[in-house]
């Protein structure tokens, strides 16, 4: 198959159910409200979270881009990278030359679009049996749990897969801004996963072959205040799919949370900075040198939150399995197999802690 049919299958993967607007069933619950039980987690309030301070110096990783790229700081920077991909799966870029006003611009945009009233968001919703668009994603029974959070998704690289139709045009800049943003943040990735496939000792121009016409994913998610926040989840653990996914704070509050030592650590982002995070994708090409961290997101009592992940994958006809430079003295731990069905399996599976990394594994 072509790689530009490859990429149209890939666009056109199995859809999710339609559910309810969160934001909508939020501006309509009081304190005394009860939320709808298809939204009560116990597990939310089961599982211990570290409580800011307590953890000591255990601070998620701060990698300084402008030193990577400056030939008398590089050598030591990557090597905290290298450590913080290996012990950590996350850590924050700070100083990573994407241009503010590209940033602030999608930051403006998302907040005017969710500001829209209902009907004129609902212009750009998810038509049946797609992902992209303005709705919910990973919905495939009326029983399973819901998140709290309502979200736009599309696919921005390569470039043919996009389906401009779906973004919105209100506010009037909306496309354009995800345009510029896209781009920016597909260049700084590229530059990122260079410098880890040298540290996995991954030839950097192998690395940027397979990257040549990689797939880029947006998902902007949008956090409404819940009266209940212990008793809810704005987005399910999980482990993203890609080799890389760059996450903006668009506004001060904070929500995400990653899994470490069997507890859930919350991340409070620097200004400025984008949270990096390994995907599955990574995981497995390293044969688990890298680690593809459990996250998730938790909602605030009275603001709203919004995030946009950027997530980044190879080229639409690659393989996704272990680097055979990294399976020739040590046993591969991953299957391999074909990025199209890579992807399908993905958005096929629920949002399950780690379970779609879980079926790639060999011997399990
Ligand atoms: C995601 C994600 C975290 C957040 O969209 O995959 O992990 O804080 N988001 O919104
Ligand atoms: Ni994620």
């Amino acid at each position: 198959m072509a790689s530009s049919d490859n990429g149209k299958a890939l666009a056109r993967l199995i859809g999710t159910l339609p559910v309810d607007n969160v934001q909508a069933l939020a501006s309509t619950l009081s304190d005394s409200d009860h939320i709808p039980t298809r939204y009560i987690r116990p597990e939310a309030e089961s599982e211990p979270i570290i409580i800011p301070g307590d953890a000591g110096d255990d601070v998620i990783p701060v990698i300084d881009f402008h030193k990577l790229l400056d030939p008398e700081l590089s050598d030591a920077e990557s090597s905290k990278l290298d450590l913080a991909c290996q012990n950590w799966g996350f850590f924050q870029l700070i100083n990573h030359h994407v241009p503010e006003e590209v940033i602030q611009t999608m930051m403006f945009v998302t907040e005017e679009f969710f500001k829209l009233p209902l009907d004129e968001k609902m212009l750009f919703k998810q038509p049946p049996g797609q992902v992209e668009g303005y709705g919910q994603m990973f919905i495939f029974s009326e029983e399973q749990k819901l998140d709290w959070a309502d979200i736009l998704f599309f696919y921005t690289f390569p470039l043919h897969v996009r389906k401009i139709g779906l973004w919105p045009t209100n506010p009037s800049t909306f496309r354009d801004a995800l345009d510029e943003y896209s781009m920016e943040v597909k260049k700084l990735t590229n530059c990122l996963l260079g410098f880890m496939a040298k540290n996995l000792g991954i030839a950097p121009a192998e690395m940027a072959t397979m990257l040549e016409n990689g797939a880029q994913r947006m998902r902007i998610n949008c956090y409404p205040p819940c009266p209940e926040v212990k008793k809810v989840l704005g987005l399910s653990p999980h482990s993203d799919a890609s080799f890389l996914t760059l996450l903006l704070q668009v506004n001060d509050v904070p929500g995400l949370q990653i899994r470490r030592n069997d507890k859930w650590f919350p991340v409070k982002p620097l200004p400025g900075a984008f949270v990096a995070n390994i995907g599955d994708a990574l995981e497995i090409l390293s044969n688990g040198k890298y680690k593809s961290i459990e996250h998730r997101a938790v909602t605030n009592a009275e603001k709203e939150r919004f995030s946009i992940a950027a997530f980044h994958g190879p080229n639409t006809d690659a393989t996704i399995g272990p680097h055979p430079e990294l399976v020739l003295r040590d046993e591969p731990l991953y299957k391999s197999i074909d990025y199209e069905s890579y992807m399908k399996l993905y958005f096929a599976s629920k949002y399950e802690r780690k379970s779609f990394l879980g079926r790639m594994k060999l011997n399990k």
